[in-house]
């Protein structure tokens, strides 16, 4: 595995690949690596000849009282676990390479940034749908892994590659999930011994929903979420930002659940860690 982080050495090493007819599949990441990235790592290597993984924590998607400062980072651990999960190239730029002096453009898809995580987070979706075709335009990938666990963040990058003519696959990844059933997230490293225990409500209350279905088939949405809301603000330490049920293609709210919609939450702990975390019900 190369560890690349200037621009030129990035295009030359993708033109070489290019030249001799290897597929590129690209995994955008913010390090920090966990087996939900390396999962996703794993599945390009198996799809595409060639397996660029990025690590770029992007400033533009951090809101101004948001964690960029502190973001967890580790490079040389991640470089060894990328190369161990089958990367060629881990491209590692710096915030300079990717937005230059005099930077202007931003990507902004419309409606699939509203609502949810967008609500919550402005600008956000702007900021990861900009990098992220820069990245497309710089690696030029066949294909790009990214993972459910940021359901909506999916949704909007396989609507802006559409939109913007890009002839890459957009593969969605299933959300891989400690023992206990919490996500995995960077983010669960800022998480005390007791809010670690207690994070496990956000997946017992997804359970709760496909529960819910699999046995009503069609529920009142709000009445199902009132009943997860009040569900997790029993655990003292949880307060929830959104509890949402959408349509799994445009994430339109829906009036009635039914199988095959997403239930998207996201919620605090002791008021300073956001986790979010989805299911298909
Ligand atoms: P980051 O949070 O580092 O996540 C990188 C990729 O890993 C994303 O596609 C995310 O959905 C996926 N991922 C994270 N946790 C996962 C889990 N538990 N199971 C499966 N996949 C998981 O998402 C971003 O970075 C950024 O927004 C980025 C796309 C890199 C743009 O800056």
């Amino acid at each position: 595995m190369i560890r690349v982080e200037e621009l030129p050495q990035a295009i030359s090493q993708v033109k070489t690949w290019r030249d001799t007819e290897k597929t590129i599949g690209l995994v955008p990441t913010m390090g920090y690596f966990h087996e939900g990235h390396l999962s996703l790592m794993r599945k390009s290597h198996e799809l595409a000849d060639k397996t660029v993984a990025t690590i770029f924590v992007n400033p533009r998607q951090f809101g101004p009282n948001e964690d960029l400062e502190k973001y967890p980072r580790n490079l040389d651990r991640d470089a060894q676990l990328a190369e161990e999960a089958g990367v060629d190239m881990l491209f590692c730029p710096s915030a300079a390479t990717i937005y230059p002096t005099n930077y202007q453009t931003n990507i902004t898809v419309d409606k699939l940034s509203q609502g949810l995580c967008g609500t919550s987070r402005p600008g956000h979706f702007d900021g990861v749908a900009t990098v992220v075709t820069k990245l497309f335009n710089i690696i030029t990938p066949d294909i790009a892994v990214f993972g459910k666990k940021d359901y909506q963040q999916l949704a909007l990058i396989r609507q802006m590659a559409t939109d913007l003519n890009y002839n890459i696959e957009i593969i969605g990844h299933d959300i891989v999930r400690e023992k206990d059933g919490l996500a995995m997230s960077s983010r669960n490293k800022y998480l005390g011994e007791d809010e670690r225990q207690e994070a496990r409500c956000l997946y017992e209350a997804l359970q709760m929903a496909v529960a819910t279905i699999s046995e009503k088939k069609h529920v009142d949405a709000s009445v199902l979420k009132n009943t997860l809301r009040a569900f997790l603000e029993k655990t003292k330490s949880c307060t929830v930002d959104y509890i949402e049920i959408v349509d799994s293609i445009t994430l339109q709210r829906k009036n009635i659940a039914q199988a095959g919609d997403i239930l998207a939450l996201a919620a605090y702990f002791n008021d300073k860690v956001r986790l979010i975390d989805n299911v298909e019900l």
